[in-house]
């Protein structure tokens, strides 16, 4: 498919989907959706690297993911270990930075290590930065967000009236990354589910019915695609 290099999105956001409706069509575990949509992840990682997008940032578990059962959680975090652990060298030879959203203390003592570790050892890289957004919600970064500035503000950091649209964004954990100009939700489903909503204000939208393993790079072509032809007037007139 032919893009236009010159109007490529410089922020990709999705939310992974559809891995236990891919997993139940199959007549398989969901367990068995994850572990796809982990392999999944490697092929979108290698096309945004080749289409030079810099920032992609993917939904891997929310702050609501925790009423799953205990084993589709421990599946979930021991995936988490695998990847760091088996594509590191991979991610760190293609230039991939590795970042994390969400509060990562709250993981198995095992699975915050092995991110940490990732997150140091690739800390350099600047081709693409891969952010996994993990015990990540919206509203919960908004709320701690609004914590840490009414502290500064209780001790005379910041005043009142500096408050501005781009404090909140600095104290927000995707202070390191431009807005996202796309997110990508497949699986048929059509919200944001607590995703990004600050940062996603003048996101393009692309929706897909594709469970997120068989999402593959002609999916993501097209919606990039998708997102060049759309027309981005940030509120103003045409
Ligand atoms: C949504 O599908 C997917 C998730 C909640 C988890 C996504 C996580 C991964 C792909 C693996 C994470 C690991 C790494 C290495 C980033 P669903 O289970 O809600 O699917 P359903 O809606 O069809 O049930």
């Amino acid at each position: 498919m032919q893009l236009n290099r010159e109007n490529m999105p410089k922020h990709i956001g999705v939310i992974m989907d559809g891995n236990g409706r891919w997993a139940k069509s199959k007549g398989l575990k969901r367990t068995m959706g994850h572990k796809q949509g982990v392999e999944n992840l490697r092929t979108i990682v290698k096309e945004c690297k080749r289409l030079e997008i810099p920032f992609l940032t993917v939904y891997a578990f929310s702050t609501e993911n925790w009423k799953r059962t205990q084993e589709e959680v421990s599946s979930l975090m021991w995936l988490l270990e695998q990847y760091m652990t088996r594509e590191l060298k991979e991610l760190h030879k293609e230039g991939v930075r590795i970042k994390t959203i969400g509060d990562i203390n709250e993981l198995p003592e095992s699975t915050c290590k092995k991110l940490t570790e990732g997150i140091e050892y690739t800390k350099d890289n600047r081709d693409l930065t891969l952010t996994l957004a993990l015990n990540y919600g919206s509203r919960s970064d908004i709320t701690q967000a609004t914590k840490l500035i009414a502290d500064k503000v209780k001790n005379g950091e910041i005043l009142l009236e500096e408050i501005n649209e781009e404090t909140i964004s600095n104290h927000l954990s995707t202070n390191f990354m431009p807005d996202p100009d796309l997110i990508i939700r497949p699986s048929g489903e059509y919200r944001l589910s607590n995703f990004m909503m600050w940062e996603s204000s003048y996101s393009e939208l692309w929706f897909s019915n594709i469970n997120w393993p068989d999402f593959g790079a002609d999916q993501l072509q097209q919606a990039i695609s998708d997102y060049q032809n759309r027309d981005r007037r940030f509120g103003n007139a045409k």
